[in-house]
């Protein structure tokens, strides 16, 4: 029996929470192996929305046990109001059924502080961020003077951790005309949070070892997209992990060969929140009815999600990036009733046809698209769960874009609730 790893092959809001919630019907152990609170899941659960950005999506279903693994950054400010949240809402969050890497990095304010005064000053490349401390924590764990959770556990050793940690901290924040961080303050605030957010932490990596030899089947959830990726991504507008799915062996402290199956997940148009290229976006009718059908408003932050046409040159490339298996296709039902689809087969750029985006970003950002067109539907595909129920031309829309993409379709979602899925092929028994 697989492992099976979920990624997101665009530029992240696939609907990969409606897809790992679905599938932790079959897992014991859900695990998140990188990012941090700028990821926005939704799930959907009989009319009730779960919106998760720090905790895995398997938290929601009894029985199964959530798991952070050390690539992921941990807010433990947010990691508590977020547990407060869901548990208001009905789910039953302990140590049982939520595990933190005790060797996972720690969000702090001054990360927030210095991703905002980045994002809102006039110099440098404004990538459109979430503003939530997530590349500054990343620099410091490079950096390695960044806290960890288990640090929070030794207040003996804590102080120096912080002195080391401002000394760096407090020199950018002069120079970006900010003022100096107090160690005693921060120390403080840490301590009073320590106790709550420690009850979480664990030798995650054991935790794994054992929850495999016992037989247990494990889910990865990632966050974000392939095209958001720090090192295959649309450099600079990327988020700061690697979100292709050999991150979640790294990220979560098992081996390679834990991981079975890559499930990407792909909407059947395209989107993207922040800044940087994208070469099929529509800034027309068509765009702002993708946008509305669709609800493409950001989780997190609430910014409208720009969207465009599916690009099949831009996902394959991300597919074979990232070593998918199959893919599932989301938000099919957003297209019905779109007289005709365009779906974008490769660029030409300064005269020169390419079948993928070079890394250049002058490249990108001069990418024109080519399209094909297609025929659109009359009927709708809204709530669909066999491939019977399909129009024939959404059948052969989804039939191509697998042709495009070299890759199979193993699931289409067709709306946002839990059970409006098509089952094509199951990816813990590829
Ligand atoms: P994620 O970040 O990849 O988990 O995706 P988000 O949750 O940020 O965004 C996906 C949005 O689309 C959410 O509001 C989902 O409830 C919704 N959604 C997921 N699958 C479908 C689908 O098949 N059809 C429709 N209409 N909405 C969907
Ligand atoms: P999920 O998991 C969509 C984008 C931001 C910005 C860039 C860098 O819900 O798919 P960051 O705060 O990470 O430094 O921002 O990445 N971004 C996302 N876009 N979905 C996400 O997560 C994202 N997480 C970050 O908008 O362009
Ligand atoms: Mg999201």
């Amino acid at each position: 029996m697989a492992d099976v790893a979920v990624i997101g092959a665009q530029w992240g809001d696939e609907g990969k929470g409606k897809i790992v919630d679905w599938l932790s019907a079959r897992a014991d152990v859900v695990v998140r192996f990188q990012g941090g609170h700028n990821a926005g899941h939704t799930l959907v659960i009989d009319g009730k929305t779960y919106k998760l950005s720090l905790l895995p999506s398997g938290v929601v279903r009894k029985g199964c046990v959530g798991v952070i693994g050390s690539g992921v950054v941990v807010d433990p400010f947010a990691l508590l109001a977020e547990i407060e949240r869901v548990r208001a809402q009905g789910v039953e969050i302990t140590p049982k059924n939520l595990m933190i890497a005790e060797n996972a990095s720690l969000i702090l304010p001054i990360h927030q502080e210095l991703d905002q005064m980045r994002e809102t000053s006039n110099d440098g490349v404004k990538i459109g961020t979430t503003k939530r401390g997530i590349g500054p924590t990343y620099e410091d764990k490079t950096g390695r003077r960044a806290l960890r959770l288990v640090d929070l556990a030794d207040p003996k050793t804590l102080p120096a951790k912080i002195d080391n940690l401002l000394g760096h901290h407090n020199a950018l924040r002069r120079g970006l005309g900010g003022a100096d961080v107090d160690a005693e303050a921060l120390l403080k605030t840490l301590l009073e949070i320590a106790p709550k957010a420690t009850a979480f932490a664990r030798p995650v990596w054991r935790e794994l070892d054992r929850a495999r030899k016992e037989g247990k089947r494990i889910l990865f959830e990632g966050a974000q997209g392939v095209l958001l990726d720090v090192d295959h991504g649309t450099y600079p507008y990327v988020t700061s992990s690697n979100t292709v799915a050999g991150q979640a062996a790294t990220g979560s402290g098992l081996g390679p060969r834990a991981i079975g199956y890559v499930l990407g997940i792909v909407k059947a148009y395209t989107t993207r929140v922040g800044e940087g290229p994208f070469p099929t976006e529509l800034d027309d009718e068509t765009g702002r009815r993708l946008g509305e059908r669709g609800r493409e408003f950001g989780t997190v932050t609430g910014r409208q999600r720009r969207c465009g046409w599916f690009d099949a040159a831009l996902v394959r490339q991300s597919l074979k990036i990232a070593g998918v298996d199959g893919i599932a296709l989301t938000k099919l039902d957003v297209l019905d009733g779109m007289k005709e689809l365009k779906v974008c087969v490769g660029y030409r750029i300064g005269g020169e046809d390419f079948d993928y985006l070079p890394a250049s970003a002058g490249d990108q950002a001069a990418a024109e698209p080519v399209y094909e067109t297609m025929k659109g539907w009359a009927g709708s595909t809204e709530k669909a769960r066999s491939w019977a129920e399909l129009p024939a031309e959404a059948v052969k829309y989804v039939r191509r874009i697998e042709e495009l993409i070299e890759t199979p379709v193993a699931l289409v979602s067709t709306s946002p609730e839990r059970d409006d899925v098509i089952l094509m092929r199951d990816p813990f028994q590829d």
